[in-house]
């Protein structure tokens, strides 16, 4: 039975997606290798926070279905590729599960189907590793038999303005019919599409969207040490400067950058950089600053314990927000795990307050959750404020009874500290 789009890896990417293509009147089946993820949206449950399990409904209702099936490729007008391009534990890319999904695409793919990779990744995945997995195991050839295709990924979690229909998309294909292909398919989708000229400019500017959030991050960082070195307040600073209504980008200070994109992506560059023989200084630049800013966060949390007169070992901290950014789930990279482990290291007892996050550890400890920000605030000696959801209610934090480090620029208080 043909379909019209099967999305191969239903993670933070490829759900919303079907998710789309579903309410666009599309036919979609999700293909995924975790049988849990399948089992689980089967059974009308979501595993990603802005996939409720009434959107999963919605989707069972329009005939969306979840398998581990790699033949439910075979019926596809259009495959998407959603799978994840993480680190190797060298910190080089690890294409592994593109390669992986490739070869399921090319083992059940037909003529006249559209593929498109949307997972990040350096320039020249598409022509140089997707492209030779799928001609050489499906024995069809790109622009003949079958199209191929690149749009990034600009999924924001938790963002509620933007989502796939209302954010332009980048896209382009291997050669202009299959852009052409890629257009038409998009174009059922999000309202705005915009066409590069070629795979590698499409993947460029991916990288190039998180690298500059990555290095600007870092810059904004940088800053802030420097005006706590020298006694000026980073947050009025940055105040000031936003109000600037032209060639200027505000930027946020803090623990440090996490999730699977803006800490990951610029690792993508500066392979890619290394490979060609170029040095890519501002990327080893904001690296460097921004492996800084965990045990910054630690040293002004010690440094406030003292003068409290606490003694480390017995002090007890509570963090508040331990996913990567705030209102959402996702722990992934995130700087509250190295936070927690630079004030265990001295002795502190860390528990933690995430209404978003159930679980947390760090190496393999598991970390105590309080459920109400009351209670946590109650029972700490000293608060870090790492994420700002906006579930927070920041007037309980100003008036709170024990010391805060704000890290987000969020509170005023008497006995509020910003970082
Ligand atoms: N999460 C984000 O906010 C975001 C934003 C923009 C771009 N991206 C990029 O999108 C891509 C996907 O990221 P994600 O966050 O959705 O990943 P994810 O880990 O949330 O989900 C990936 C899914 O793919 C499945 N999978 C892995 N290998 C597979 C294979 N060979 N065949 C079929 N399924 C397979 C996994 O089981 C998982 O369910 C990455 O390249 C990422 O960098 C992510």
């Amino acid at each position: 039975m043909p379909v019209d789009l099967v999305v191969v890896g239903l993670g933070y990417v490829g759900l919303p997606l079907a998710r789309r293509s579903c309410s666009a009147g599309l036919s979609t089946v999700g293909y995924d290798v975790s049988a849990s993820v399948v089992d689980g949206l089967n059974a009308g449950r979501s595993h990603i926070s802005d996939i409720s399990e009434a959107d999963i409904a919605e989707m069972r209702s329009a005939g969306f279905r979840a398998t581990s099936d790699p033949s439910a490729i075979h019926g596809a007008e259009t495959v998407v590729i959603c799978v994840p391009t993480g680190l190797s534990a060298d910190g080089q890319p690890d294409l592994g599960a593109v390669r992986a999904a490739s070869r399921s695409v090319a083992a059940h793919l037909r003529a006249g189907t559209l593929v498109v990779l949307e997972s990040t990744s350096y320039p020249g995945t598409t022509e140089e590793i997707v492209r030779p997995i799928l001609e050489r195991e499906s024995g069809l050839r790109v622009g003949e038999d079958f199209h191929l295709a690149f749009s990034p990924e600009r999924i924001d979690p938790g963002n509620a303005h933007f989502g796939i229909h209302n954010t332009p998309k980048v896209v382009s294909g291997c050669t202009p019919l299959c852009a052409k292909h890629a257009v038409a398919f998009y174009g059922r989708l999000v309202e705005t599409l915009v066409v590069s000229r070629g795979t590698r400019e499409a993947e460029m500017a991916k990288l190039l969207e998180n690298t500059y959030r990555y290095v600007n991050i870092a810059l904004v960082n940088e800053v802030a040490l420097f005006c706590d070195q020298i006694g000026i307040d980073v947050w009025d600073v940055l105040h000031c400067a936003a109000t600037k209504p032209f060639g200027f980008a505000p930027f946020s200070p803090g623990a440090g950058v996490g999730g699977h994109c803006i800490p990951v992506d610029p690792r993508y560059l500066a392979a890619k950089a290394d490979v060609e023989g170029f040095s890519f200084r501002m990327l080893s630049a904001a690296q460097d600053v921004l492996s800084r800013m965990p045990e910054h966060v630690v040293g002004r949390a010690t440094a406030l314990l003292s003068e409290l007169g606490k003694p480390l070992p017995g002090a007890r901290v509570v963090l508040l927000g331990v996913s990567y950014k705030p209102d959402v789930a996702d722990t992934r990279e995130s700087p509250a795990a190295p936070v927690a482990r630079g004030l265990r290291e001295r002795g502190v007892e860390v528990v933690y307050h995430d209404p978003h996050v159930p679980e947390f550890g760090v190496d393999g400890l598991p970390m105590s959750r309080v459920a109400s920000l009351v209670a946590a605030l109650a029972g700490a000696d000293l608060a870090i404020l790492l994420q700002d959801h906006s579930c927070f209610d920041m007037s309980l934090l100003a008036r709170a009874d024990c010391t805060l480090l704000d890290t987000r620029g969020k509170v005023a208080g008497a006995r509020v500290t910003l970082l």
